[in-house]
């Protein structure tokens, strides 16, 4: 009767099990795998954000598809903030950006059709890929102690089938934190003419610099290039997943843009997914980003900082380099044993949970995933635990 879309695995792992176990009886795990921001502790301007929902003109529905224009001027407002021309016209509002990819493979793909999509990376790509029936092809980022995480381009060629479709470059990924450099963009755009594929970049996590270097390219927004959609939004730029605001900003030579633009309106008028409330409080929302991210940011560094300070003397655990978002690596390779085994031991013995580098689709055994929001308080005691 279903759809095969849905045909995936259901089992709880023996990780969360145990984590369930736990719980239920009590036990307090310092838990470094949470990525939502409204459960750990930092401070909202909870009146100035709540109250410019509150607003007379949200009992009119006038739906636009792109979204409401006085929301997508602030959106293009942004971007001049941070340097670059973008015009409210080549922006569609969405609600997150998981939504913005179901529009784009809408758009992109007929069933089989492939994604080219970084590996390592967060498991909801797969998902996103296939409920649009589409398949996810991976391309090999290869960390290098110097350069850090970068995109094998040969590799990433050799993949490329006349059922590719895309191009997604998440910048920085999630979870290896890495930016790409122009050069590397212009490779990406290279590859998208000679193929005729569309570039999707991820930059959702763009704001949030750790050690990122100079070479590293914090948005590709303004940049002339092949067709693109550059996808961010509030879930992570002002850590307010729950108010469901995300945009796609367009961008290439103008009949392939035109023709997107025109095929996307399609997708967005079928749905008209963005509350109104939210699109009249874009500009007062804006207005909290840089004290919330100064906030998330201080922790973020500060956590990391600890991490790189605490495992330095660790010949068997090593924190990779991390250039931005909100995760840390830590790198076992040397202690030869499997990711399940390490972290279900570290679960068991010493109540710290923490995500196997396979959730992410590592390559090789021998990782594990941090959040770096986590309380630094709770940072500290699991990385003394850790390290003991
Ligand atoms: C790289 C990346 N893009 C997008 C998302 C989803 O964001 P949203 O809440 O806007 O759907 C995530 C979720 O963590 C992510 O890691």
């Amino acid at each position: 009767m279903f759809s095969k879309r849905l045909n995936i695995e259901y089992e709880a792992n023996e990780l969360s099990l145990l984590y369930n176990l736990k719980t239920k009886h009590g036990e307090r795990i310092l838990d470094l795998t949470s990525s939502n921001p409204t459960k750990l502790n930092f401070k909202y301007d909870a009146k100035h954000i709540l109250k410019h929902f509150i607003d007379d003109r949200s009992l009119v529905y006038e739906p636009d598809p792109k979204g409401m224009i006085s929301a997508r001027e602030e959106v293009a407002k942004y971007y001049s903030g941070v340097g670059k021309t973008v015009s409210a016209d080549d922006l569609f509002l969405v609600p997150s950006t998981s939504e913005a990819y179901s529009y784009l493979f809408k758009l992109l793909l007929d069933a089989e059709d492939e994604v080219l999509m970084p590996q390592p990376s967060y498991p909801l790509f797969e998902y996103l890929t296939r409920l649009d029936l589409g398949n996810v092809v991976y391309y090999p980022l290869v960390y290098d102690y110097r350069d850090g995480w970068v995109p094998d381009f040969a590799l990433l060629e050799k993949k490329i089938s006349p059922k590719t479709k895309a191009i997604v470059i998440i910048n920085p990924n999630n979870p290896t934190g890495s930016y790409i450099r122009e050069s590397d963009y212009e490779a990406f755009n290279n590859l998208s003419e000679k193929y005729n594929l569309a570039l999707i970049v991820d930059e959702v996590f763009s704001d949030y610099e750790i050690e990122a270097g100079d070479k590293a390219l914090k948005t590709v927004a303004g940049f002339n290039s092949n067709l693109t959609f550059v996808l961010n939004g509030f879930s992570k730029m002002l850590a307010l997943p729950q108010m469901k605001f995300g945009w796609i900003l367009i961008q290439g030579g103008k009949k392939l843009k035109d023709e997107a633009v025109q095929r996307l309106e399609v997708i967005a008028d079928t749905y008209l997914s963005v509350a109104t409330p939210v699109q009249f409080a874009v500009k007062r929302l804006f207005e909290t980003r840089e004290k919330i991210q100064e906030e998330i940011s201080g922790r973020i560094n500060k956590n990391y900082n600890l991490l790189k300070k605490e495992f330095l003397l660790n010949p068997d655990i090593k924190v990779l380099n991390c250039e931005g978002g909100w995760n840390a690596i830590l790198n076992f390779e040397n202690l030869l044993v499997p990711e399940d085994e390490f972290v279900l031991k570290l679960l068991d013995k010493k109540n710290v949970l923490i995500h196997p580098g396979y959730y992410y689709d590592f390559f090789t055994e021998g990782f594990a995933v941090i959040s770096l929001l986590t309380e630094t308080d709770v940072m500290e005691k699991a990385i003394e635990l850790i390290n003991g």
